[in-house]
């Protein structure tokens, strides 16, 4: 059943654009190092293309995350126990959430995305497959604090954030993003999240720039939806895709690198790229035990369990919301 109750938060602009996207954009253009936030990548046109690269064979993350979701069911139904709100930031993809849902019995399902038709259509799809859940579908940016509907108030919650989309964030923005679940979610409640582990640059790199070209095209959509929806020109046959491994950082990085000088123009304002020069577009952080144990501390959530893959290439993490400690 999916709740009438839904709330809707994200406010556009006369021209139906969200403003926060016009923001991000004319910033990161105006910037020495061009750059674009990854999260503009999923209007719904990539969230279909991400779908696509979840089914990849060079793209392990979903693969060995449904493989630890898959295997550890008893281990989730004893540590997170039946009866919560499960709140999903990012509405679920067919696979992941009801593996979860199946193994731990909850009392409603609250997923979260700002991409309004996906979350629809994922949120119904949950709906049937699980005919006496509550469904409460929130379009909503949750890197801020998100008011939950009122049917879940009482209930304690059950944070799901998998995929190891924390990664597309630097240390500082996923800081803030667990402090905003934390807000959201309430004291006492739990997390359990994805998070992708540092491996062989190569095999990082092969994932992020596959054979047939899902990802390119992932990428070049971020153009097309800046071109469509913020009257820009910049010319997309003029930019390439690639992939690199930034080791100090630890993390993928995705970029659109100029084959030519060019000059374009985004919501009447004019940018120029020399050949070579890139716009940044997607960070894809990769941990180690201590790095997510760090992160997820300095967020308020502390770190209970942590379940790997049978080729050890992801983890997945169940964390606690529990009072802060005055010292030391
Ligand atoms: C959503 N996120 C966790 C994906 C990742 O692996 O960083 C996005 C992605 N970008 C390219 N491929 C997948």
């Amino acid at each position: 059943m999916i709740a009438k109750s839904g709330l809707s938060l994200v406010d556009l602009d006369d021209e139906g654009v969200d403003p926060a996207f016009r923001g991000d954009v004319l910033a990161g253009l105006s910037q020495a190092q061009k750059a674009i936030p990854a999260r503009w990548f999923y209007d719904d046109a990539g969230s279909l293309l991400f779908e696509q690269i979840t089914q990849l064979p060079e793209y392990y993350p979903t693969r060995a995350e449904t493989e630890i979701l898959t295997q550890r069911s008893e281990d989730f139904a004893r540590l997170i126990g039946s009866g919560r709100a499960v709140v999903e930031f990012g509405s679920g993809s067919s696979v992941k959430t009801p593996l979860l849902l199946s193994a731990i019995d909850p009392a409603a399902y609250v997923p979260l995305d700002i991409s309004g038709d996906f979350l629809r259509a994922s949120a119904s799809a949950l709906a049937e497959r699980f005919p006496g859940l509550p469904v409460y579908p929130v379009e909503a940016d949750f890197m801020r604090r998100v008011e939950l509907p009122t049917e879940v108030a009482g209930l304690p919650k059950l944070g799901f954030f998998p995929g190891s989309t924390i990664g597309n964030m630097v240390a500082r923005t996923s800081v803030d993003l667990l402090r905003e679940m934390r807000a959201t979610l309430g004291e006492g409640s739990k997390l359990l999240i994805g998070m992708d582990l540092i491996k062989d640059p190569a095999v990082l790199i092969a994932a992020y720039d596959d054979a047939k070209g899902v990802t390119a095209e992932f990428n070049l959509n971020l153009v097309r939806r800046i071109n469509r929806e913020l009257e820009g020109d910049i010319p997309l046959d003029a930019l390439r895709h690639e992939t690199r491994w930034n080791d100090d950082y630890a993390r993928i990085e995705m970029h659109l690198v100029a084959k030519c000088d060019m000059t374009f123009a985004v919501a009447g304002k004019e940018f120029a790229l020399r050949a070579g020069e890139s716009i940044h577009t997607e960070n894809s952080h990769k941990f180690d035990r201590r790095m997510s144990n760090t992160l997820l501390l300095a967020g308020g959530w502390t770190p209970r369990e942590r379940w790997l893959d049978s080729g050890e290439r992801f983890s997945l993490i169940l964390a606690e919301a529990t009072v802060p400690r005055s010292a030391p």
